[in-house]
């Protein structure tokens, strides 16, 4: 006769919002509470400690964090042994502030601070008290949450740097992640080696500026030099990284994209606009041409390469002819995908204290015309491969329909098809048969 030994182990729920750097946060919590009694649920009712990963970058994800705690009151009342925290940009900005505007609240936990998690959440069942850890060092501490391996099977991001010198002048994001730090090779490389043996195909290799890794380590360290220790880790079959500044992309860099077959054929830079007066207010350190100049050599070094980038629309000043030039951008970038914001308030930032601010009508109006811009470009490059061969790796089930299996091409593009799940972490040869905005459809040759 079997016995089943009762699972006593509590269970965590925890909501992302903002940035992949946040969601690899989140693995890494949930990873890190597994090892101390919690096992992770998706159903929030049955949650005995529910964690928000915030975001503060724009007005409208932090918004989004409010109505959310908002609506976790009604938890709190019904279960009052229920443990709430929040993490992240939000917790990082606010801090104390943020135990005082919500009661029900019992933990705020700073960026630098995801490691000392579980001991705050004993010391508030011990005793009972509400805590706040938001101090941002200066020592590679900070890197300790991110020793644990991933479990995923196919793809895991891995963290190399944090926080960023760059202030932006409209960027909450070296007030939140605390100033550059580049975590040291050797972890980095011991990382990804543990999780080629656990059967990990690709690594996107995580940093907010991850062009400029290794300041502050070893002389000899550069982004470059990683690359190459981590393209002859076996195992590895496709290596990423995101995200690139454009003033530091340099040409070594852009070579390796014609020289290493396991970096993938897609590079994320964010240009921000078109208008070189809007750039420099923006004090992002490029030039529209400097940009399209790095265009044409990636473009030069690898004729297949995606390129992806982040758009501002409405920057204080920003004039519907600067408007103009970001759309002449496009034209001539044509970038395969876009992600596109209007301009943002954020404390602290330089460009909050700008004038001309744009009335939020006209944000919205060139918010509107960009995008719509941008789907035809989308679409246009998706059909580009209707008929085409393209690699891809499996993933597993499609969320949306388990019918099928889903995967991503090189240049990053998600591809749904039919086959059996056990070709899951494969790389496999893909027709692609029809082209959609957000995804292909295809079927293995
Ligand atoms: N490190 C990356 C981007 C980080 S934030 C880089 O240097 O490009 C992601 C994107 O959010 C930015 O690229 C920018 O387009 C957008 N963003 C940042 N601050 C913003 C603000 N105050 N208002 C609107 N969009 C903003
Ligand atoms: Fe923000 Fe600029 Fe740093 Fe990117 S480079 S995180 S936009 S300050
Ligand atoms: Fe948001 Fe913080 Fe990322 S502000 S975009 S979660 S670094």
């Amino acid at each position: 006769m079997q016995f089943e030994t009762a699972d006593l182990r509590e269970n965590v729920y925890i909501r992302t919002f903002g940035c992949q750097m946040n969601e690899h946060d989140s693995e890494n919590i949930l990873r890190m509470l597994e090892d101390h009694a919690y096992r992770s649920t998706d159903d929030i009712n049955e949650a005995d400690l529910i964690l928000l990963n915030t975001c503060s970058i724009r007005e409208k994800p932090e918004h989004k964090v409010y109505s959310a705690l908002g609506r976790l009151k009604k938890l709190k009342d019904k279960n009052p042994k229920l443990i709430i925290g929040v993490g992240g940009c939000v917790a990082q900005q606010e801090g104390e502030k943020l135990l005082k505007r919500v009661s029900y609240l019992d933990i705020v936990f700073g960026t630098h601070n995801i490691y000392k998690l579980p001991k705050l959440i004993e010391e508030v069942k011990k005793t009972n008290r509400r805590v706040c850890e938001t101090t941002l060092y200066d020592t590679d501490a900070i890197f300790k949450a991110y020793s644990i391996p991933s479990k995923c099977k196919v793809k895991s991001y891995v963290t190399i740097m944090q926080g960023c010198d760059n202030y932006c002048s409209y960027c909450i994001v070296p007030y939140v992640r605390g100033k550059e730090m580049s975590r040291k090779s050797e972890d980095i490389l011991k990382e990804v080696k543990r999780l080629s043996e656990m059967g990990i195909k690709e690594v996107t290799l995580l940093g907010q500026n991850v062009n400029s890794y290794g300041k502050g380590l070893d002389k000899e360290m550069t982004f470059y030099r990683l690359l190459h220790s981590i393209n002859t880790i076996k195992g590895i079959k496709r290596i990423r990284f995101t995200t690139s500044h454009p003033k530091d992309l340099s040409d070594e860099l852009i070579s390796l994209f014609g020289e290493f077959d396991k970096l993938c054929e897609h590079i994320h830079l964010p240009v921000q606009s078109g208008s070189n007066s809007v750039l420099q207010a923006m004090k992002r350190g490029y030039t529209v041409e400097d940009y399209i100049e790095k265009v044409e050599k990636l473009k030069k070094v690898c004729p297949d390469i995606s390129i992806t980038s982040d758009i501002i629309v409405g920057f204080p000043g920003e004039t519907e002819k600067d408007f103009e030039k970001t759309l002449e951008l496009m034209r001539i970038v044509k970038f395969d995908g876009l992600f596109s914001f209007k301009y943002s308030d954020r404390v602290e930032t330089k460009a909050s204290r700008l004038h001309g601010k744009v009335d939020d009508c006209i944000k919205g109006k060139r918010l509107h015309i960009l995008q719509a811009y941008q789907k035809l470009f989308t679409l246009a490059k998706n059909i580009e491969l209707e008929g085409k061969e393209q690699e891809v790796l499996v993933e597993g089930r499609s969320k949306t329909n388990p019918e099928r299996l889903t995967g991503r091409t090189r240049s990053n593009r998600v591809v749904n098809f039919e086959g059996d799940s056990a070709i899951t972490g494969r790389i496999v040869p893909i027709r692609i048969k029809k082209a959609y905005l957000n995804s292909l459809k295809g079927e293995i040759i």
